[in-house]
């Protein structure tokens, strides 16, 4: 009954958006919707069905060239040589019959010669501006050698660090993915399409980051309320961006693989949001359908995915092999392929590729690694890096420095440093910390690796416990390497690998100062490395230019200002733990430990709330959390009105002060808690951020703004709304700190 409440909902306002909306939401216009209908007319249903293939390329083009010449083909993945790409295109715009143009796709994630920080890292910025201007430079790249289409950026909300696509995600936050997702969205394509626009392909729809287990492409159960209110709105706010294409996901919510998902592709995509962009399949995930046993053959795949929605088929081939013949049956619709056609010559017209197919290969050279662009890829490296620790070690002076020992696997690592997903990076041009400290201290540093990669295992460090007694400060550059994470790289435990602790400690036996410097792919659980180090950064992998900006950070020509996009464990087993969590009818408020027990205690139960005996239900770092060289402090917080209405915009003014020595910028961030519901609500949800850069001794008057609609959720009823009652309200510069403030909604 709900369903169809909602569906009739979805169509009526799917119905009036049509009628009203001058453009489509991928930004197509009247004329381009008569030239697509036009095209579509003339073409024959084995070319409709060409359309709707992707293909891998990356091979000689002569092994496509008769697929192309013969309209098989609509896209063509993982090819990257301009000159290629435009043999590729010559053959479809000058030989197949109707010459469309293919559309050339890549994971163009986080940059795509210049690397930036991984998407994790990019997310600790808390700075979508700045997130754009990267996006828009990795567009600038990868469309000067003819990529057009990028599958960025992944919208998936993770919660559970051993998953190892945390790394291309966001973290665990709706607001901040939807805000960073706006940001790719509008740096891929460029806020006016031209020749530099990429399509972004918003991915994985939908769920997928809650894998059970956090391994990956498992099953997620995550109910129809959970998807409205926690993971479908980054896409909602991507697809208003004007994102052209997504990218169904791997798994099945509920027994449902997304691929096959009628109700959230068809029903809430198209029919609630109406987009009109291009959906494709994940990498033959129609195909694994089957594996599912959600069908039966690739023939049922194709046609499953075909209902749900789903435009593109890559690399199953369930589309070209069998769509005709599920047509010439009446299995399937020829209306239901047009509009898989439409949604596709949508994006290639609107892309420009009818009148632009081809790139000036002479020219593509010359936009990589563009000095702007690395500039950009360390200032993004430069805020993401998060300070966790810091005895006042840190910022080190330059001038006082006579030696440095700089040591661990993660020093000299200039592939690994890059990350999961840089195809295009290019570890020649890496600046790895050892290059950049090696640069600007010459003659003082010294190199002992001590580890050569992090999971090997050594007994002893005499070797680097004799450099460190030498120095007058040890670097030490820990974590993981590229391939710990990413794409099916899930880990049971995320201790650091190998002998990276025994070092640590080694090293801080050794007696001088030592700062730890973590490269990840997600947040390790670091809880026993902290006593053994001085001061720590976490840097995520920070790209091609993390050299430069980690010595910036640590010299302190840069002060950290990185953010926990995520929440930090103390140990694996309390996965999953993040801070929007539900209250439970017994919140944990930090009592009894295994510690705390006594040898004779009884069978009583202890502690009666929601914990863990060993380890609490705390983190070891909360989300939004992250140190300054400097401190900040917050005042005067108060409500331009104590009761609002649902059309109001809440204002929310404080004082910060600079309360420190040094020039800083702290990410000021509102949290807000709907203290009664008609369901359960999370203890506090973040509603906005703002970086603010204040000088030593500098205080400002701030005041941000939160629409009361923001505070709508899917409630009982399943319709989104704003519930009257109590709130309450945080500013703060992270999600467990500060006092909250009190307002109600009529
Ligand atoms: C992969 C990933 C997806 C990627 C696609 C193409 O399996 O799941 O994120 O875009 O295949 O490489």
């Amino acid at each position: 009954m709900k369903h169809s409440r909602i569906l009739i909902l979805a169509v009526l306002a799917a119905v009036v958006s049509c009628q009203g909306r001058k453009t489509t939401t991928v930004g197509s216009t009247p004329e381009t919707e008569q030239r697509i209908e036009r095209l579509l007319s003339r073409m024959t249903l084995a070319e409709k069905i060409g359309q709707m293939n992707q293909l891998s390329g990356g091979g000689d083009v002569a092994n496509y060239a008769e697929a192309i010449r013969n309209g098989q083909v609509g896209s063509i993945l993982n090819e990257v040589d301009p000159q290629k790409v435009n043999e590729f295109q010559r053959i479809s715009v000058e030989e197949s019959r109707l010459g469309i143009p293919l559309l050339i796709a890549r994971d163009v994630i986080h940059g795509f010669h210049t690397v930036f920080p991984i998407p994790l890292g990019l997310a600790a910025t808390f700075d979508p501006d700045l997130v754009e201007q990267g996006a828009r430079m990795a567009a600038l790249e990868a469309t000067a050698q003819g990529v057009r289409w990028t599958f960025s950026p992944m919208l998936d909300i993770a919660r559970d660090p051993r998953w190892g696509r945390i790394a291309e995600g966001s973290g665990e936050d709706t607001y901040l993915d939807a805000r960073m997702a706006e940001a790719m969205v509008y740096g891929y394509q460029g806020r006016q399409p031209d020749t530099t626009s990429m399509a972004a392909c918003i991915k994985h729809f939908v769920g997928y980051g809650a894998a059970e287990g956090g391994r990956d492409y498992n099953s997620t159960f995550l109910t129809e309320r959970q998807l409205r209110n926690v993971y479908l709105p980054p896409f909602q706010a991507a697809v208003e961006a004007g994102a052209m294409t997504l990218m169904t996901s791997f798994n099945d919510n509920d027994g449902v693989p997304s691929t096959g998902n009628t109700f959230v592709v068809k029903d809430i995509l198209r029919g609630e949001w109406g987009f009109d962009g291009l959906v494709v399949t994940d990498w033959n995930s129609m195909g694994e359908m089957i594996v599912h046993g959600f069908g039966t053959d690739r023939k049922d795949v194709a046609r499953k995915a075909l209902e749900a929605g789903v435009d593109m088929d890559m690399m199953t081939y369930g589309f070209l092999s069998h769509l005709e013949e599920l047509v010439k049956t009446g299995a399937v619709k020829e209306a239901a392929i047009d509009d898989a056609v439409r949604n596709i010559l949508r994006v290639k017209f609107v892309l420009g590729l009818f009148e632009h197919p081809y790139v000036d290969a002479g020219k593509a050279a010359a936009v990589q690694y563009a000095p702007d662009h690395l500039a950009a890829a360390q200032r993004s490296a430069e805020e993401s890096a998060i300070l966790l620790k810091n005895d006042g070690v840190l910022p080190l002076k330059a001038d006082a420095v006579r030696s440095i020992l700089v040591t661990g696997p993660m020093a000299d690592a200039p592939h690994d440093q890059l990350g999961t997903w840089a195809f295009d990076g290019e570890k020649s041009h890496t600046v790895t910390p050892l290059k950049a400290l090696q640069e600007r201290f010459p003659g003082k540093v010294t190199y002992v690796p001590g580890l050569r990669y992090s999971r090997e295992k050594r007994d002893s460090f005499q070797d680097v416990v004799a450099a460190a007694r030498r120095a007058d400060v040890v670097l030490v550059f820990l974590g993981e390497e590229a391939i710990l994470s990413g794409e099916a790289h899930a880990l049971a435990d995320l201790n650091m690998k190998g002998s990276q602790s025994e070092l640590l400690a080694a090293l801080k036996a050794a007696g001088k100062p030592v700062v730890a410097t973590v490269m990840a792919g997600r947040p390790l659980t670091i809880e026993r490395d902290l006593p053994n180090c001085n001061a720590m950064l976490y840097a995520f992998h920070p790209g091609t230019m993390g050299g430069p900006a980690l010595t910036n950070l640590l010299f302190g020509d840069v002060n950290p200002s990185g953010k926990t996009p995520i929440t930090f464990l103390r140990t694996v087993g309390q996965a999953p733990l993040y801070y929007s969590h539900n209250m439970t009818g017994r919140p944990y408020n930090g009592e009894t430990l295994l510690d705390d027990i006594g040898m004779e205690a009884g069978q009583t139960s202890l502690g009666n709330t929601s914990y863990y005996l060993d380890y609490g239900a705390y983190p070891l770092f909360p989300f939004g959390y992250g140190l300054s060289y400097t401190q900040f402090a917050y005042s005067g917080i108060t409500l331009d009105k104590a009761v609002y209405g649902p059309e109001d915009e809440i204002r929310v003014s404080l004082t910060l002060a600079n309360t420190g020595d040094c020039d800083g910028t702290e990410v000021v961030q509102v949290y807000i808690r709907d203290l009664v519901g008609s369901i359960t609500r999370p203890v506090k949800e973040l509603k906005a951020f703002q970086r603010v850069t204040l000088k030593a001794g500098e205080s400002r008057n701030l005041t941000l703004t939160v629409p009361v609609s923001d505070l709508a959720f899917y409630g009982l009823d399943g319709v989104k709304k704003v519930e009257s009652g109590d709130f309450q309200l945080w500013v703060a510069g992270d999600s467990a700190s500060g006092d909250p403030v009190s307002f109600q909604v009529e």
